[in-house]
């Protein structure tokens, strides 16, 4: 099959979330099942060009009255296809954040466009005219693109979300009831090569499951050098994520104080796309540091290597998510032999199983529990949880080393998911 990924992150070349790990690592996984995979992203101008091999311009075309310049490259091992617009639309040096509706829009359309023009697909997109090529959309997130979802539910073929909890979430959504019957939640996997202990060069000692005690206490000694925490045996809690109402921005506060009223260290790694939150944050940080210094470090930026750090020095990671239609950070934590503390939430839910109250339903999926969680969305969750979690590093360190062990093994790659999107492909063609 001849797959094409139309999408607006791909990591590591523009990377704002978790949409960009999964361009790559669906595409990759996917591609060595034996498909031919190419992804078409906007021409960014913050584009991280050093991760592009053998950038070149591949030709032009015109759409919407507008010129635009194809260029081609290669991106973990990908072909993948650069449109810019002369217009000027991705110069405005940030992914998101300018008149979002109308660059994404224009970007959908002349990269279908492309797709025609290079006879990619005989037929045309609209539907009449796109006999053989078929479409599958995947939302990400409700959230994002309401203008769109609506119409791209209608025109596709099958549409996807990203877990199976979270697709029943939204399963009565007014752009998604209509077309229930052709609406499948896939859960997210991540690259186990892009993400791998043994082999990461932003920490110190490479490790697997088998040294998973030793590596991860070089790679925490090495964060507590970092931000001048102090160098002593407690637990440090990490927190990676964009900060937006989404991740439940209060419950992140919270766990901040509770862990260091615990005696624990934390560790967080934020960017803000909202100047009232960047600011809300760097006055806790102050009053943080203040109080409870060399046990506390916000940074409030975004910073792909230090959060490879964090996820192998911390000993938790926190996702307090309000909602989460999968999440990545968890399986990202868990790969590093980090304990993820979550809320039951969309995919975060599918992931996670509570390591006092989930053994029956981890089982049933031939998995072992695998972490904490909670259920409110007030501190009391958070609470439960994390006690719970911080509780078991003081009182019971050889149960807690075989619990990061264990967590090491699980697959959360794509190994499964890529199977279930070919599939859906194939299930798709056969209309
Ligand atoms: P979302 O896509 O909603 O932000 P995910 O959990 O799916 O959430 O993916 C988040 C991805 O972005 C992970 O790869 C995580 O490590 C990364 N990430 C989030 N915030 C930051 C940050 N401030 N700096 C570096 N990486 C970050
Ligand atoms: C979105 C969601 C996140 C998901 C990611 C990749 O950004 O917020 O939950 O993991 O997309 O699908």
């Amino acid at each position: 099959m001849r797959i094409i990924h139309i999408a607006v992150e791909m990591a590591p070349v523009a990377k704002v979330g978790g949409l960009g790990d999964v361009v790559t690592s669906l595409s990759r996984a996917v591609q060595d099942l034996g498909h031919t995979v190419e992804v078409i992203l906007p021409k960014y101008d913050c584009l991280n060009q050093s991760s592009v091999k053998d950038l070149h311009l591949y030709q032009s075309f015109s759409w919407g009255g507008t010129e635009i310049k194809v260029w081609v490259g290669r991106v973990e091992d990908l072909t993948v296809y650069f449109l810019e617009p002369q217009n000027g639309m991705f110069g405005v040096g940030c992914v998101y954040g300018r008149n979002d509706d109308r660059r994404f829009g224009f970007f959908c359309h002349s990269a279908l466009e492309f797709i025609l023009q290079n006879e990619f697909s005989p037929e045309h997109y609209s539907q009449s005219r796109m006999a053989s090529t078929r479409v599958v959309f995947t939302i990400h997130n409700l959230e994002f693109g309401a203008h769109y979802i609506g119409k791209a539910m209608t025109y596709c073929d099958k549409a996807t979300t990203v877990s199976p909890t979270y697709s029943r979430d939204v399963a009565g959504h007014g752009a998604i009831a209509p077309h229930r019957e052709k609406f499948y939640g896939i859960l997210n996997g991540i690259d186990p090569d892009i993400w791998d202990p043994y082999t990461d060069n932003f920490i110190p000692v490479p490790y697997t499951c088998e040294n998973v005690v030793e590596g991860k206490r070089a790679a925490k000694r090495a964060l507590q050098q970092k931000f001048g925490l102090q160098q002593t045996d407690v637990p440090i809690v990490g927190i990676i994520t964009r900060l937006t109402a989404q991740k439940g921005i209060h419950l992140i506060k919270h766990a901040i104080h509770r862990t260091l009223e615990s005696n624990g260290q934390v560790v967080l790694l934020g960017s803000a796309p909202d100047h009232r939150i960047q600011g809300d944050f760097c006055r806790l940080a102050d009053a943080l540091h203040g109080v409870y210094h060399g046990r506390v470090k916000l940074v409030l930026t975004y910073d792909e290597p230090l959060s490879h750090l964090i996820y192998a020095g911390s000993d938790f990671i926190i996702v307090p998510s309000i909602f989460e239609p999968c999440g990545l950070t968890q399986l990202v934590a868990m790969r590093y032999g980090s304990i993820p503390i979550v809320r039951k939430t969309g995919g975060l839910y599918d992931t996670v199983f509570d390591v006092d109250n989930d053994k029956d339903r981890a089982r049933s999926l031939g998995l072992e529990p695998n972490g904490f969680s909670f259920d409110g969305a007030d501190s009391n969750g958070v609470d439960y949880a994390l006690n719970r979690a911080i509780g078991a590093w003081f009182d019971a360190r050889d149960w807690f080393h075989s619990l990061c062990k264990r967590v090491m093994e699980q697959d959360w790659s794509w190994n499964r998911p890529a199977l279930d999107y070919i599939e859906l492909y194939h299930a798709a063609r056969k209309f």
